[in-house]
């Protein structure tokens, strides 16, 4: 479909490293990722057997291949082809047959079929400025059935706005020195810098006004991750 030319490419926000194999192959052990209490949270709000989940932003795929191993059918998107080789293979690895790859982002994905039970998505909203953050969500409470549940975790500044020296100089300062063993002071120095996230004082209300009522909210004791379970209304 033809965008309009004041529409924003996607894969030119996405961040230059996850387009990157290279990157991308390291990418699990960096991130240590254990999908697991977030299935427990979305088991909790009705997730089983017969529901049908997006995953955008999916990345390596870790959270749609734990969920595909006990649910009807998953759907991963990212804009990364990177991204999807790697979660694709680590599905055929796994002999998860349930489980559809397409590249496309949040402003682009066409979604075909019936209207899904869920939505997740993880650290990736942050990539739109609040704008399109905006019409993103609007376009993720289209595609669930009335009453379903979004579930959005990423790095989300819960702080005045006095304590936003402290709250990111804490953050940096507990980062790790080496790459492989997660984000350094300098990559989170450049995610403050370069990329979107916001306010939670921000993002909450964008989330009633794009169709959500937040039923639940984490912030983390740092002030700099939440995790949000959300039913379109
Ligand atoms: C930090 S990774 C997180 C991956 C995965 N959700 C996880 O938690 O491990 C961010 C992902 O978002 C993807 N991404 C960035 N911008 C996007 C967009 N506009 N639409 C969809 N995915 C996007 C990137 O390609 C990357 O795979």
């Amino acid at each position: 479909m033809t965008q309009p030319s004041w529409f924003p490419d996607e894969a030119h926000r996405a961040g230059e490293e996850h387009l990157d194999a290279a990157y991308v192959e390291h990418y699990d052990a960096k991130a240590r990722f254990d999908p697991e209490s977030d299935l427990t949270v979305l088991r909790e709000l009705g997730f089983g057997p017969k529901s049908t989940l997006v995953d955008i932003g999916a990345g390596t795929g870790t959270l749609s291949l734990a969920a595909a191993a006990t649910c009807h059918r998953v759907i991963a998107i990212d804009v990364s082809a990177a991204m999807l080789q790697a979660a694709h293979q680590k599905a055929e690895a796994l002999g998860l047959t349930n489980i559809e790859f397409v590249r496309a982002g949040f402003l682009t994905y066409a979604h075909q079929g019936d209207l899904v039970d869920f939505v997740y998505t993880r650290n990736a909203l942050h990539h739109l400025p609040d704008f399109w953050k905006s019409v993103a969500l609007g376009r993720l409470a289209m595609i669930l059935k009335p009453g379903g549940v979004l579930r959005l975790s990423d790095i989300v500044f819960s702080c005045d706005l006095a304590d936003v020296e402290a709250v990111i100089e804490a953050w940096l300062a507990a980062a790790p020195d080496r790459p492989e063993e997660g984000w350094t002071k300098a990559e989170l120095e450049a995610h403050v810098r370069e990329e979107h996230s916001t306010f939670s004082w921000l993002l909450e209300p964008m989330l009633e006004r794009t169709g959500f009522e937040i039923i639940s909210a984490s912030h983390s004791e740092s002030k700099v991750f939440a995790a949000y379970n959300c039913r379109s209304t």
